[in-house]
């Protein structure tokens, strides 16, 4: 047993994804994005903080040498855990997107609240295209019809950390991608 963020009493770890899973997976989708773009210059936007692991990974991954980086970062204000999200920008992109190619790189959309907010602001700035890679296209709670493009794994439920994702900032480190089991 052990305690994170002095609420949740986490009984186990169980793994979802394996460090494998999660390592063939990502070629696959590099090379999925490789065939969609080619050496077309390319804007990938990492959704901080949680993004930060699968957006390493898979831009190593990609071909395209026509790639620029940047980042953003999202708050979000709701009625607890769930629905009526109010979506802001707590860091934005440097690079101007306008009349570029733009893939956003999440790690995980769950309601659809906060790719919605994303791509209705890139969609305003005029992007040349806009698609979403996700490492897990979680459909259990979506309220928002947002369709991935790039998905890395399909679930229908669980409360998963690791490989980038938290729960109350702890376990982003985790190498796989693990379901918390409370007590
Ligand atoms: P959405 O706006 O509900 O789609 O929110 C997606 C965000 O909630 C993700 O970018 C994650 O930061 C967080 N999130 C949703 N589900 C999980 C999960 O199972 N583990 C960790 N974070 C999650
Ligand atoms: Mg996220």
């Amino acid at each position: 047993m052990s305690k994170v963020g002095h609420e949740l009493k986490v009984k186990e770890l169980k793994t979802v994804f394996s460090q494998e899973q999660i390592a063939e997976r990502v070629q696959e989708l590099a090379a999925e994005i490789d065939a969609c773009y080619g050496q077309e210059p390319l804007v990938a936007i990492c959704v901080l903080k949680g993004g930060f692991v699968f957006f390493s990974d898979l831009v190593r991954a990609l071909q395209n040498k026509n790639l620029e980086l940047d980042f953003v970062r999202l708050s979000s204000y709701g009625k607890g855990a769930s629905s009526s999200k109010h979506v802001i920008f707590s860091k934005d992109v440097e690079i101007d997107i306008c009349d570029k190619h733009v893939l956003i790189v999440e790690d995980i959309v769950d309601s659809g609240h906060s790719m919605r907010f994303l791509l209705g602001q890139f969609a305003a700035r005029k992007a040349r295209s806009l698609r979403l890679a996700a490492l897990v296209d979680k459909n259990e709670r979506r309220e928002i019809d947002v369709h991935v493009d790039f998905a890395g794994f399909k679930l229908t439920q669980g409360f998963i950390v690791g490989y980038g994702l938290d729960y109350a900032e702890h376990y982003r480190n985790l190498p796989a991608v693990f379901e918390i089991i409370p007590e």
